[in-house]
């Protein structure tokens, strides 16, 4: 089973507000970015990483990627405007044998090489799967005035993570579908839901946050060393 993995990492960080990419921003004495590569260098089930970038953090990521031994990363890919655009642009990269891909945001570093492993093999069971975790506030549902038209039963609801694993067929046509009917979505399992699938859960870690605004980053501090 040859497995790719994508790494969308072409954002701008706007919600962080730095003057850099977040991904690009030292944790721990690296960048986050190296971080997430690192889990996925080490994971077994990996065999290439195709990282997705703009064009003016080529030579900086890729002399990251020389120092770092980050061997199973293949020439960097350029981003679009969107996440959606990036990970397309990715798709396009991976290795003619590859029959899973799984899609993880660079800006996730904590990520549990037991986790990359599951999500992956239920793919290969399943077609689709996705890591999350059990929604840990009550969840509402409003309407567009702002006002609680109900009260969702917590027991069924998730937060939704990366990765998102699939078989590589089936996110070519989740992607080839979405460019005919101009659909756009912020994560993978979306697009492939508009095919009839249903991915399967996989339950990973609080951990494994996604570093979006600057009180992440304190969490993301107290959370590396578990993680180096
Ligand atoms: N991403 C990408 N291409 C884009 C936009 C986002 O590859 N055009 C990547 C980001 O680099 C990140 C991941 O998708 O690794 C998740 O996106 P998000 O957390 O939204 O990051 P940003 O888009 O950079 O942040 P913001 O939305 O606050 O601008
Ligand atoms: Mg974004």
């Amino acid at each position: 089973m040859y497995t790719s993995v994508i790494i969308p990492a072409a954002g701008f960080g706007e919600r962080m507000g730095s003057a850099i990419g977040k991904q690009f921003l030292v944790l721990n004495g690296e960048p986050i970015i190296v971080h997430t590569l690192r889990q996925f260098q080490r994971a077994d089930v990996i065999d290439e990483i195709i990282v997705v970038t703009r064009e003016e953090s080529f030579a900086m990521l890729g002399q990251l990627i020389a120092n770092g031994g980050l061997t199973k990363v293949r020439p960097l890919m350029k981003g679009g405007r969107t996440r959606q655009d990036s990970v397309c642009n990715g798709l396009s990269a991976v290795n003619e044998r590859c029959d899973i891909v799984l899609v993880h945001d660079a800006v996730r570093p904590f990520i549990a090489r037991e986790v990359i492993a599951q999500a992956a093999e239920a793919a290969a069971v399943s077609g689709a799967a996705i890591v999350a975790v059990r929604a840990k506030d009550t969840m509402k549902l409003a309407g567009p005035d702002g006002r609680v038209e109900k009260t969702l039963d917590r027991a069924f609801l998730w937060n939704v993570q990366t990765p998102q694993a699939f078989r590589l067929s089936i996110l070519r046509d989740a992607y080839a579908l979405a460019a005919s009917r101009n659909t756009a979505a912020t994560d993978d399992s979306s697009l492939v839901e508009q095919l009839g699938i249903a991915p399967v859960i996989i339950e990973g870690s609080y951990d494994n946050i996604k570093i979006t605004t600057p009180e992440d980053l304190l969490v993301a501090e107290l959370l590396a060393p578990r993680f180096s």
